[in-house]
């Protein structure tokens, strides 16, 4: 099933659940940086609660704010029983310590899986987890590379991956070109988050291979991947209309289960 299609079923049975409440699930955002990107993305999450019956708080802050006020900005939410999730969009002004304020959030809110101590798994690599199994990948003995080490997608991806049996392998920016080439021949789970438009390209790819591509690159104000579309593997997700729906999804989830969690 395409994730167009996936997500779209997965959002019908969600809207369904949600309608059947007594208390309406509630998901804060603080957004503190103006940007174009991050305008984007929270109008994208507050679009998805919207749509499934989940209440969607934007607080909006001035990109002034010190560390000390965005802190108790937190607290009030994390003190208020009527929100169930809350996440901290980022990136952050450079006043404030975004590794901080992440330890900020009660990890029971943490609906973003970004606290040490959070419930949840990081939104991007659940949310491709949860894809490939709906696909019935198999995962065992398989040889997966990650290319990318980020704290919200390559690391907790990697380790994802390792607990489901692959055998894993984390390349980045400094590998050379030749173990680049080497570890891509031989993988069958590629999963590509380094930020470079069509990284992969050229390079050899098993037939039986799928590319996940979390790649957003923008360029003359349209998307591209880190990998060129179609290339001549099993399953390649696209960029747009990829990833990115999946992240999304996965919030929503995390958000509905951490409103059981607290309502318990
Ligand atoms: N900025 C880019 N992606 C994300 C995300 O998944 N969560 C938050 N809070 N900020 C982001």
């Amino acid at each position: 099933m395409s994730i167009k299609d996936y997500v779209a079923l997965k959002k019908e049975e969600m809207r369904k659940e949600v309608s059947e409440l007594k208390i309406v699930p509630t998901l804060a955002i603080i957004q503190v940086n103006d940007d174009p990107a991050s305008n984007a993305y929270v109008k994208g999450k507050l679009k998805d609660a919207e749509n499934i019956g989940i209440k969607g708080i934007l607080i909006k802050l001035d990109e002034s704010i010190s560390e000390e006020d965005l802190i108790k900005e937190i607290n009030k939410i994390n003190n208020d029983d009527s929100i169930h999730g809350l996440i901290v969009q980022m990136p952050l002004p450079k006043q404030i310590n975004e590794e901080h304020i992440k330890l900020m959030v009660d990890p029971k809110k943490d609906v973003d899986g970004f606290h040490p101590l959070s419930s949840f798994n990081p939104c991007t690599p659940q949310g491709i987890v949860d894809y490939l199994k709906a696909e019935n990948v198999d995962f065992a003995d398989k040889n997966a590379v990650v290319i990318g080490r980020s704290n919200i997608v390559g690391k907790p991806m990697a380790k994802m991956l390792t607990n489901l049996n692959c055998n894993t392998t984390i390349l980045h920016s400094k590998t050379s070109k030749k173990n680049l080439e080497m570890f891509l021949a031989n993988a069958d789970i590629i999963v590509i988050a380094i930020g470079k438009k069509w990284f992969l390209d050229k390079q050899t790819f098993k037939n039986d291979a799928i590319i996940v591509d979390v790649g957003i690159n923008r360029e003359d104000g349209k998307l591209y991947g880190d990998a060129r579309p179609d290339l001549n593997v099993k399953l390649q997700t696209p960029v747009p209309g990829g990833v990115g729906l999946l992240t999304r999804l996965t919030l929503m989830k995390n958000l509905l289960q951490a409103y059981y969690q607290e309502i318990k």
